[in-house]
């Protein structure tokens, strides 16, 4: 059931319409630098989730993404072609210490690269909120990803899809451990559109700041989904980069 709710989290279709099948669309080479592919293992299995680049050795996705080793492959659009990426381990982990596997709530983790990524046309950081940003109803932002397709494989090329942001009492209604100071419930359900098993930790951007981290869906596999409201979490987040750079 837990896993169910994590890892159906991609850019997919969750149904047809009409005989038109609803995904995201392939995002435009290299046009969001930010976004980083993890792969991960945790007890013999393998894992794959999103991320972003928020300094130049640390890497913003969710605390459900936790597994060792973790290495995170930046610069990449099409995953079967491996030039302009570079491959980075990640020698330190730092899971939100409020975070609760069974709720879901603090969905969020800072990830320390081995070594500073170089920042260049194909790899570079993406700007996080202040704290008094708040994301509202209405709203539509995009999430990207390499997230499972209509065909349940994950995807070879980054996909995008523009989500609106819904007011708290869908989610309230699908969860009572929904919280909208900490979390934002996403997805118009008449549109039939969110993010899939593998987008995982992807980053949700509003006017080109990650407002939010892909966290969850609902049993129903229907949207709206929920996803970590980063700019409720700015003093954890310096805090721990601090520590993360000191170390
Ligand atoms: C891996 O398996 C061990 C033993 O079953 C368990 O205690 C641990 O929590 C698992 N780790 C993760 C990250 O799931
Ligand atoms: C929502 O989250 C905030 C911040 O963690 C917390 O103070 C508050 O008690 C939570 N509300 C509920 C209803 O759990």
């Amino acid at each position: 059931m837990l896993l169910l709710l994590i890892f159906l989290v991609s850019v997919l279709p969750l149904s047809t319409d009409g005989g038109k099948i609803f995904w995201g669309t392939e995002v435009k080479p290299h046009s969001r630098p930010y976004m980083a592919y993890l792969n991960i293992d945790r007890n013999n299995s393998h894992y794959v989730c999103g991320g972003f680049l928020v300094d130049k050795d640390i890497v913003m996705t969710a605390a459900h993404c936790n597994g060792r080793p973790i290495t995170v492959t930046l610069g990449a659009h099409d995953m079967r072609n491996k030039k302009n990426t570079q491959h980075i381990s990640v020698i330190e982990f730092k899971p939100h210490e409020a975070y609760d596997d069974k709720t879901l709530v603090n969905d969020i983790m800072l990830l320390k690269l081995k070594h500073k990524a170089q920042i260049n046309s194909f790899v570079k950081t993406i700007a996080l909120p202040k704290s008094e940003d708040w994301v509202k109803p209405g709203q539509v932002c995009t999430v990207a990803g390499w997230g499972n397709l209509a065909n349940c494989h994950l995807s070879n090329t980054l996909q995008e899809a523009n989500l609106e942001v819904q007011k708290k009492q869908s989610c309230m209604e699908m969860s009572r451990n929904y919280n909208d100071s900490i979390q934002l419930c996403v997805g118009n359900p008449d549109k039939k559109m969110a993010a899939g098993a593998g987008d995982s930790g992807g980053p949700f951007v509003c006017n080109n700041v990650a407002q939010g981290i892909v966290s969850h869906r609902f049993c129903t596999g229907q949207p709206p989904q929920v996803f970590t409201r980063i700019s409720s979490f700015i003093p954890w987040i310096k805090k721990t980069m601090k520590l993360l750079q000191q170390s």
